[in-house]
């Protein structure tokens, strides 16, 4: 059994994670803060600890003997950034506060980071292409990658940043309007509602099902026991990609509805990301990880847990 941090463990992907952690036998504390999550995602056996990342004080003895901390408890949209630009400071600071932990007793570190890194770039995304300046949420994610190297040559850190894509899966209802298209088409689709598609709905995504991040960081968290200052940033994605009309299709076809999209042209978005697909080579490479699911496998997974919870 071993002991593990998750914080943002109460939201859609840190939840997914934590569940899995204790279904292994594991110790796992969940620190978050509830602004995206909900505590109907907290495990029962988890230890929850409601507070912004910021806030805690990581020499507390409830974190003793801790093996591994997983860092997800970061805003995860890039709306929040644009309407608030002074969280990319913040989640740099907490991603400090989680390295300075990480420093004192040599714990290793998963954080998420994001596909959005790629934005401006064409596809296949591989972890070798320049970050371009684009936006806030990017920058944010960005800086705490490079601090993260920092730590590693400066203290002897270990750390990986996962660069996740679209990712989508059964604990996404407290997201709401923040969640995966997908799951947002599907609640649609189930009330009936016609999906409302910015642009022409030719844009792709690299579309990852949440038992598969789970996967990679997990694997990724098992490759850093035994190292010594080590930082690497990898992709977690499947690389195959959809264009949102084919997942809409996908999603009438096993829902069994035939109701049409309603398209908003042009696309009101200001530097609207057409394009992700992750080159998967590094993934594979260097943690051992592959995506499993399909995405018609993970649609299927995420409908048979909605009809579960309406019955
Ligand atoms: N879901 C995706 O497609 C995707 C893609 C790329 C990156 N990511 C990143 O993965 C992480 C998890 O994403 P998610 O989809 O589960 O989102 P989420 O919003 O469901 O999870 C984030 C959780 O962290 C909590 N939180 C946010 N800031 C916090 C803080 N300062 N202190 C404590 N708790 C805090 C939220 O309340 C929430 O429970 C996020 O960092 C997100 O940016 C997600």
């Amino acid at each position: 059994m071993k002991k593990y941090i998750v914080t943002g463990g109460a939201g859609f992907v840190g939840s997914t994670l934590a569940d899995r952690l204790i279904e292994e036998g594991n110790e796992v504390i969940i620190i978050d803060n509830l602004h995206t999550g909900s505590k109907e995602n907290v495990h029962p056996d988890a230890k929850f600890i409601e507070s912004d990342v910021l806030d805690i004080d990581f020499n507390d003895e409830i974190f003793e003997d801790v093996d591994g901390i997983y860092h997800l408890g970061i805003s995860s949209s890039s709306p929040m950034y644009k309407k608030d630009p002074s969280l990319v400071g913040k989640i740099i600071n907490e991603h400090i506060n989680v390295l300075e932990k990480a420093k004192s007793k040599k714990i290793p570190v998963v954080f998420a980071s994001t596909s959005s890194v790629y934005s401006g770039q064409e596809p296949h995304h591989h972890e070798k292409m320049e970050v371009l300046v684009t936006d806030y949420y990017t920058e944010g994610r960005y800086g705490m990658e490079r601090i993260s190297e920092l730590y590693a040559n400066q203290h002897g850190v270990n750390v990986i940043g996962l660069r996740l894509f679209s990712v989508y899966g059964k604990k996404e209802k407290a997201k709401k309007t923040y969640a995966n298209l997908i799951s947002q088409f599907m609640w649609d689709l189930q009330d009936g509602k016609k999906p409302v598609v910015y642009g022409d709905g030719n844009q792709t995504r690299d579309f990852t099902y949440a038992d598969d991040i789970v996967e990679a960081f997990v694997l990724a968290m098992k490759h850093l026991e035994g190292k010594n200052g080590f930082s690497d940033f990898i992709n977690a994605g499947t690389g195959k990609s959809y264009t949102i009309n084919e997942m809409i299709d996908i999603l009438n076809k096993k829902l069994g509805t035939t109701i049409e999209k309603e398209h908003v042209i042009p696309n009101p978005i200001k530097c609207y990301v057409m394009h992700t697909l992750a080159d998967t080579k590094k993934a594979k490479e260097t943690i051992g990880f592959t995506a499993k699911h399909s995405l018609e496998d993970g649609i299927d997974e995420l409908i048979k847990e909605s009809k579960k919870q309406t019955q």
